[in-house]
């Protein structure tokens, strides 16, 4: 990553069966749909800015037994490869690196349900789904847009509003990303988590996400790792905080990676009339869901 800074630029989104992706993606689509899952493979996906580097360690930490040392052996990208993400050359793709991953593999996704490759379908993995409010995951991918040199450009906040409503943005709609995996648990051994859950009570998450990895913990190794996964604490960790990619990738100085991590900081953000604009279209948008979160409206 270091050794390549040329390579990094804010990608044109490219439609992918619809869903704009960022241009490599699309670029290199093929390997990505036919990905070979193996059956013991752990997808963690989730639309992006949802909580995934905190489901990313909190999972890596229970297949270590809490074992906080040996979760510090990498970054976060590195001990839990992104399935879809390509670069241009020579930096190696997600697939290039999961090919020769040992067994069993944890991988990251944001890719929405229907572009999920089948292969993890057809071999029965399990999936552990991380969902967040609309209004937080919004403003959280607005900060990150910012920084992150290789997304385009967010523009003025009103615009980016409107942008995300549309499903304008990379990995497209939060909507349809939602609604699909809540509908498809009925169908696949998918665990549906949320965010303001897990800021709730993470001990309580945690325990969910060791039933559904048939992982049992004693009591102190779960509240270690309660703690080892506490907003400040992956703040402080270079492992988990994102510090080590490069500038010319995240640029740490318009916003760092650990943000806030709350619940309901839209409220600084949304002014009244945009809330109203929004909520009246989430209700077309979610018609007819039994899916519901906390601090919507
Ligand atoms: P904010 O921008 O609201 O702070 P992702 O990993 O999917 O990119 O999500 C990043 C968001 O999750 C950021 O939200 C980040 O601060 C938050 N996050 C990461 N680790 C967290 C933790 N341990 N507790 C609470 N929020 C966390």
């Amino acid at each position: 990553l270091h050794e390549h800074p040329e390579v990094f630029r804010r990608y044109p989104l490219v439609p992918v069966h619809g869903v704009p992706l960022m241009e490599p993606i699309a670029q290199q689509w093929g390997p990505i749909e036919n990905f070979e899952a193996r059956p013991d493979d752990l997808l963690i996906s989730t639309y992006p800015k949802a909580g995934t580097t905190w489901m990313q360690e909190i999972v890596d930490l229970i297949y270590a037994g809490g074992d906080i040392e040996k979760a510090r052996r990498a970054p976060t990208y590195v001990r839990i490869p992104f399935l879809e993400i390509c670069s241009p050359p020579p930096l190696p793709s997600g697939v290039d690196t999961l090919v020769n991953a040992p067994s069993p593999r944890v991988i990251k996704t944001h890719l929405p349900f229907q572009l999920v490759p089948k292969s993890f379908l057809k071999n029965k993995c399990k999936i552990i789904y991380v969902a967040r409010n609309a209004k937080d995951n919004l403003v959280s991918y607005f900060f990150f847009d910012r920084m992150n040199l290789t997304q385009p450009e967010p523009g003025p906040w009103d615009g980016y509003v409107k942008k995300f409503m549309e499903g304008e943005v990379a990995w497209g709609s939060w909507y349809d990303h939602v609604r699909l995996y809540w509908d498809e648990m009925a169908n696949h051994r998918i665990l549906y988590v949320f965010y303001e859950d897990m800021k709730e009570d993470l001990t309580r998450e945690i325990r969910r996400l060791m039933d559904f990895l048939e992982v049992d913990l004693p009591e102190d190794v779960v509240q270690k790792i309660t703690h080892h996964t506490s907003f400040q604490v992956m703040k402080d960790n270079p492992m988990s905080n994102y510090s080590t990619f490069p500038d010319a990738l995240f640029d740490k100085k318009i916003s760092p990676f650990m943000r806030k991590g709350e619940v309901g900081d839209w409220k600084n953000y949304f002014t009244v009339a945009q809330r109203e604009i929004f909520d009246a279209d989430y209700e077309l948008k979610m018609k007819g869901t039994t899916l519901r979160f906390r601090d919507v409206l």
